[in-house]
C-alpha cells in the first residue's frame, strides 16, 4: 500500500484552530460551566413562530417554489433592494452608494469579511484596524497571512488621530505604506470595546489616511448598529460622510446578531463597482449564492415588520440582560477590586479592564481558576492587533437567561476576589 502524502497550501498551513473553539469547547465539555464567552444571541426571545409561520406561508403560497430552488450568487432582487433602503434610511437618506447594485447577500457578515479579505490582500499585506478589534476578524487576516496593524489609541481608548499620523509615516519611512490595503472599523458598540466612532473621529481617520495619500478601501462593520437599547447613535455610516467620498467603501452588516443567527444571513454594501464584482465573483467560487430559502424568511420579516418587532424585542432584552450582569458585578463589589468597565448603550459585551498587573490570558491561573468556578470568558489580548495587554476580558450577556447571568457574574466575582490582595481599609 502507498503511503499518502499531504502538502498543504499556503492558506491550508496558516489555518490554525479558531480560539473560540478552545474556549467552546471547555464549556461544552462540562454542562455545569456558564459562558459570558462567545457572541451568541439571546435564545429566549428567537422568532420561532415567525420563523414557522412564514415557513407555512411560502409553502402554501402557490406557483413554483422558487425559495427552494438556488438563487443568484448576489442575493435576492427583494432584498437587497431593501437593504439598501434601510441603511439609506439610518444615514438621514444622505448616502448615495445604497443602491441595490451594490450590495451582495452573504452566509453572515464574516463570509463578506473574507470575501473582501481574498480579493483584496496577499500573505504579508496589512490591514489597519481599532485596538482592541473583533477577535475573530483577527483571525481570519492572520489565517491568510495578512499582518493586523493596531492604529494608536490614547490612555482611554479613544481613537488618537496624531498617534495614527504618527504610524503611517512610520511605515512610509519602512517602505511598507504601500502594503496597506484596506482599514476595518467596527463603528458602532464595538465588539469588544462597546464605544461607537463619533462622525468626527472617523473624518479625523480619513483626514490622516489623505494625508499621507492612502486612499485604501475603508470597511465599516455595522454589525451591532441596530442593536441600541434606547435611541441610535448619532453617527452615519461612511457612506453618508464626504470626508470618504475618495475611499473606495465597504459596509458590512448582519440580520444573524438582530433576528436570528441561525439563518446566517448578512450583506456587504460596496460602492466601488471593480472590487464588488471581484468579490462577487470569487463567492461564486465559494457557493454561487447564499441559501434562497432564508433570503426569502429575512426578506418577509422585513417587508411585513415582523423584523422591526424583534429588533424591539431583543434591544429591551440585551438591555435588561447588560444590567443584571453589571449590578451582579456591582453588588458583589468587584469595583472594590481594582476592576473598571463601561455600562454600554448598546450590542452584546463588557469590556472589562482588570488590575494592570493581571493576566487574564487563556493559559493564566486566572483563566484556569474561572473555568474551575464554572465561568468562561473571552481573554481580552486575543482582541489586540499583535501582542497586548493581557489585563482585559469580554464578557457577552448575550445568551444566559436572568438566573444564570446572576450566578455567572458571582461565579466570576468569587475568581477576582481570589487574585485580590486585601482591601484598603
Ligand atoms: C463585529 C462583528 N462583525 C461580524 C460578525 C459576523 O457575524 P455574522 O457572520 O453572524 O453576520 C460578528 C459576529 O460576532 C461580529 O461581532
Amino acid at each position: 500500500m502507498s503511503k499518502s502524502s499531504i502538502s498543504y497550501s499556503g492558506v491550508g498551513r496558516m489555518a490554525g484552530r479558531p480560539v473560540i473553539t478552545d474556549i467552546m469547547k471547555v464549556a461544552l465539555e462540562n454542562p455545569e460551566i456558564l459562558s459570558l464567552a462567545a457572541g451568541f444571541t439571546d435564545t429566549h426571545s428567537l422568532p420561532v413562530s415567525f420563523v414557522r409561520d412564514e415557513t407555512v406561508a411560502l409553502c402554501s403560497s402557490g406557483g413554483a417554489p422558487e425559495y427552494l430552488q438556488y438563487g443568484t450568487t448576489i442575493g435576492r432582487p427583494g432584498l437587497r433592494r431593501l437593504v439598501a433602503r434601510r441603511l439609506s434610511r439610518a444615514d438621514g437618506h444622505q448616502n448615495r452608494s445604497c443602491h441595490p447594485d451594490n450590495v451582495m447577500i452573504t452566509n453572515g457578515s464574516q463570509q463578506a469579511l473574507y470575501l473582501a479579505m481574498q480579493v483584496l490582500c496577499d500573505p504579508g499585506d496589512i490591514i489597519l484596524v481599532e485596538n482592541p478589534s473583533y477577535f475573530v476578524f483577527l483571525e481570519l487576516l492572520k489565517g491568510l497571512g495578512i499582518e493586523p496593524l493596531g492604529i494608536p489609541v490614547d490612555s482611554d481608548g479613544r481613537i488618537d488621530p496624531d498617534g495614527f499620523a504618527v504610524l503611517l509615516k512610520r511605515l512610509r519611512g519602512e517602505n511598507r505604506l504601500s502594503r496597506v490595503k484596506g482599514v476595518y472599523l467596527d463603528s458602532w458598540y464595538s465588539n469588544p470595546s462597546t464605544r461607537c466612532l463619533d462622525n468626527g473621529v472617523k473624518e479625523a481617520i480619513a483626514d490622516v489616511l489623505k494625508s499621507v495619500d492612502l486612499r485604501v478601501p475603508i470597511l465599516e462593520d455595522g454589525a451591532y448598529r441596530e442593536l441600541y437599547f434606547r435611541t441610535p447613535h448619532s453617527s452615519s455610516s461612511i457612506f453618508a460622510l464626504q470626508a470618504f467620498d475618495e475611499f473606495p467603501r465597504l459596509f458590512f452588516g448582519t440580520f444573524d446578531k438582530p433576528f436570528a443567527s441561525g439563518l446566517k444571513i448578512g450583506f456587504v454594501i460596496c460602492d466601488h463597482a471593480g472590487l464588488f464584482r471581484k468579490m462577487l465573483n470569487v463567492k461564486g467560487h465559494h457557493d454561487f449564492g447564499s441559501s434562497n430559502y432564508t433570503q426569502a424568511i429575512i426578506q418577509n420579516a422585513l417587508e411585513n415588520g415582523s423584523f422591526d418587532r424583534q429588533l424591539a424585542t431583543v434591544r429591551s432584552r440585551y438591555k435588561e440582560k447588560m444590567e443584571i450582569l453589571h449590578g451582579t458585578m456591582l453588588e458583589e463589589g468587584m469595583r472594590g477590586h481594582g476592576w473598571t468597565w463601561s455600562k454600554p448603550d448598546g450590542g452584546m459585551y463588557l469590556w472589562v479592564r482588570g488590575p494592570g498587573n493581571m493576566d487574564l490570558g487563556k493559559d493564566s491561573l486566572f483563566f484556569k481558576s474561572a473555568v474551575e468556578e464554572g465561568v468562561i470568558y473571552i481573554p481580552g489580548d486575543l482582541c489586540f492587533a499583535s501582542e497586548g495587554p493581557t489585563h482585559y476580558m469580554r464578557l457577552s450577556f448575550g445568551v444566559l437567561e436572568r438566573k444564570d447571568l446572576i450566578r455567572a457574574g458571582k461565579r466570576l466575582v468569587k475568581v477576582v476576589k481570589q487574585f485580590s490582595g486585601p482591601l484598603p481599609v
